[in-house]
């Protein structure tokens, strides 16, 4: 496994594999690898492509306030559990080598970008479409793989994508979760064991819209109000950014269920905040 830590680098080994036939994926991280991000990687390895991992803790996503400097940061481990899944090559360059002294540029996926975590994280869907547009140009992958878990990042930069004409197939991923349900998340570290305990709220008011859906529901303002029901029952929760039921495609409001609809809740936990949703085909339940 080559680890590059530049853009020069990591372009040269991609030329080298190309011109060996191969066909390249790319899988992009922040680090602080679990199994939700390997099973990306697993995905990419089984199509026998030549893969491509990108550890890279993007500054320009994260608001002031947020977690951007005690981001966990575990390269050694990283960098080992990448090599004994088979990672080709594993592109980890510095805030310097992808920003310079700053740009000027930045991509930004419209409407999309409002609702959800839009409304709580302001500019860090702009972060996020511009880091992966430029990682899209540094790596010129065939595939890129992305987790179900932040749906409204994988539709953003499918759009993206598409709107931008770039040569890449946007793959999407399965949430992978605790036997409890949660959702595993690099963020999860940051909660203590009642709060771990706790968070398992999300999973629950997720499923409990699912069956209600499924037992004939079509108010979604009747679903969330259970829905947060089940999520303030928590103890140790400190406040719900959203519960959301949305088109899955548009992620625009729905007044009523019906067609596949993307059903998202983010919540605090002392300082972590947590996110998770399901998609729903109403039609097919
Ligand atoms: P990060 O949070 O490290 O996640 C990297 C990829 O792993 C994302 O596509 C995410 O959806 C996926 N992932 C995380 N938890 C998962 C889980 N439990 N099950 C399945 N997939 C999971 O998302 C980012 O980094 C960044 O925004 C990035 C795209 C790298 C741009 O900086």
């Amino acid at each position: 496994m080559k680890v590059a830590k530049t853009i020069k680098s990591v372009r040269a080994l991609v030329k080298a594999a190309r011109k060996a036939g191969r066909t390249i994926s790319l899988v992009p991280t922040m680090g602080a690898l679990h199994r939700g991000h390997i099973s990306l990687i697993d995905r990419s390895i089984k199509r026998g492509d030549f893969v491509v991992v990108s550890i890279f803790v993007n500054p320009t996503q994260f608001g002031p306030k947020e977690d951007l400097s005690k981001y966990p940061r575990p390269l050694r481990t990283d960098l080992k559990i990448c090599k004994e899944h088979g990672v080709d090559a594993v592109f980890v360059p510095t805030v310097r080598e992808m920003y310079g002294s700053g740009t000027d540029t930045t991509v930004n996926v419209g409407k999309l970008s409002g609702p959800l975590c839009g409304r709580f994280r302001p500019g860090h869907f702009r972060g996020v479409a511009t880091v992966c547009a430029k990682l899209f140009n540094i790596v010129g992958p065939d595939a890129a793989y992305f987790g179900q878990k932040d749906a409204q990042q994988l539709v953003i930069i499918k759009r993206m994508a598409a709107d931008l004409n770039v040569p890449v197939e946007i793959v999407g991923c399965p949430t992978v979760r605790e036997a409890d349900g949660l959702a595993l998340s690099s963020r999860n570290r940051y909660l203590s064991a009642r709060q771990r305990k706790d968070a398992t709220c999300i999973y629950r008011c997720l499923m409990a819209a699912r069956e209600m859906i499924k037992a004939g529901a079509t108010n979604p303002k009747t679903i969330t109000a259970e829905m947060r029901k089940i999520i303030s029952s928590a103890e140790t929760l400190s406040s719900v950014d959203y519960i959301s039921i949305v088109d899955a495609d548009t992620l625009e409001e729905i007044g009523r269920i019906g067609g596949r609809v993307l059903i998202a809740a983010a919540a605090r936990f002392g300082t972590a905040r947590l996110i998770d949703n399901i998609t729903v085909d109403s039609g097919k339940l």
